[in-house]
Formats: C-alpha cells, sequence, structure tokens
C-alpha cells in the first residue's frame, strides 16, 4: 500500500492543527496508508515514503529549526519520484512553505498543490484547504485514482 508521511513541526499549535487536517484528508483516500509525526525522527521512514508532506511554521524568514535540518539532511537519501506537499503558519511573512516547497523539488520530488500558507490559526475554510492538500498527496498515489487516470 502506497504510504503518505507528514512531518511538521509547530511552537504555539496552528501548524499542528493544519497537520491534522492534512492527515484528515489523506485518510480520506482509500488504498494509502497515513503516518502523521513532529518532525526529528529517523530519515529512515522519509525514503519509506511515497508521498512526503512537511509542515513549518516560519520563524525568521525561514522554516523552523528542526525543520532546517531535516531539509538540509534530505540530499543523503534517495527521492527522486516521490510525490511531496508543503504548509505552515506564519505571522506576517510566511516564506517557510515555498522554502520547504522548492527544496522538495530541488530534490527531485514531484510537488503537488500550492504550499499552503495560513496566517496564525487556521480557520475552517483553512482547515477544508489542508483537507484538500492531503487528499490531492493520497490521490496521486491511490492505485484506484492510477488506474482511472489510465
Ligand atoms: C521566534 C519566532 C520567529 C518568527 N518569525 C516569523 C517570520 O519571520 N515571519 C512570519 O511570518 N512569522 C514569524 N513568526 C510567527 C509564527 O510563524 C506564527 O506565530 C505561526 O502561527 C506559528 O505557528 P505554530 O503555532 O505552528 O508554531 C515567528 C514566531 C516566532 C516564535
Amino acid at each position: 500500500m502506497p504510504k503518505v508521511l507528514i512531518l511538521y513541526d509547530t511552537r504555539t499549535g496552528n501548524t499542528g492543527r493544519m497537520a491534522h487536517a492534512v492527515a484528515e484528508g489523506a485518510r480520506s483516500v482509500g488504498g494509502v496508508e497515513v503516518a502523521l509525526k513532529k518532525v526529528g525522527g529517523s530519515l529512515e521512514e522519509l525514503v519509506a515514503a511515497d508521498g512526503i508532506i512537511l509542515g513549518s511554521p516560519t520563524h525568521n524568514t525561514r522554516p523552523s529549526q528542526a525543520m532546517r535540518r531535516l531539509l538540509s539532511n534530505l540530499g543523503t537519501i534517495p527521492l527522486g519520484g516521490k510525490v511531496g506537499a508543503a504548509f505552515g503558519s506564519y505571522g506576517w511573512s510566511g516564506e517557510a512553505p515555498r522554502i520547504i516547497a522548492r527544496a522538495l523539488r530541488d530534490r527531485g520530488l514531484r510537488v503537488v498543490g500550492e504550499a499552503v500558507r495560513v496566517r496564525k490559526t487556521p480557520n475552517a475554510n483553512d482547515l477544508a484547504r489542508c483537507r484538500d492538500l492531503g487528499r490531492a498527496v493520497a490521490e496521486a498515489l491511490s492505485p484506484i485514482e492510477e488506474e482511472k487516470g489510465g
């Protein structure tokens, strides 16, 4: 079964709320295994994943320190052909999600959807956008969807 891995960082819970909605959207697609974790575990789980969705708040115009550490380690594992996506909450400038999406693209992932950026606490509409993102990644991997696409 294809695997979607959602890794996120959050300090005050906003990106965490988004992450749970992304997972809910991914789980709404059948035939796909979904794992939701805080960033900082082993790189092995990225190797095993078919879809990788990364979420981080913006800290000083960049992703959080833990997320930057992960991004700088991405070059050490084979990622070509995987599907990726990015999201995150921010306060005023919100660079992190696009920086993450670019890093994933640079590593050969096929990034689906726009990076989802939410100012501060996600509202109902924001959470719906997060669910859509998770669903889009899962559908890109779902064997059923592939059959439909021919
Ligand atoms: C140390 C620190 C630096 C921050 N720097 C930025 C920044 O450069 N740009 C921005 O848009 N928001 C910045 N923020 C605001 C956070 O991105 C915002 O509060 C976000 O909602 C936090 O998400 P979280 O609840 O998932 O931690 C910063 C917050 C902290 C604590």
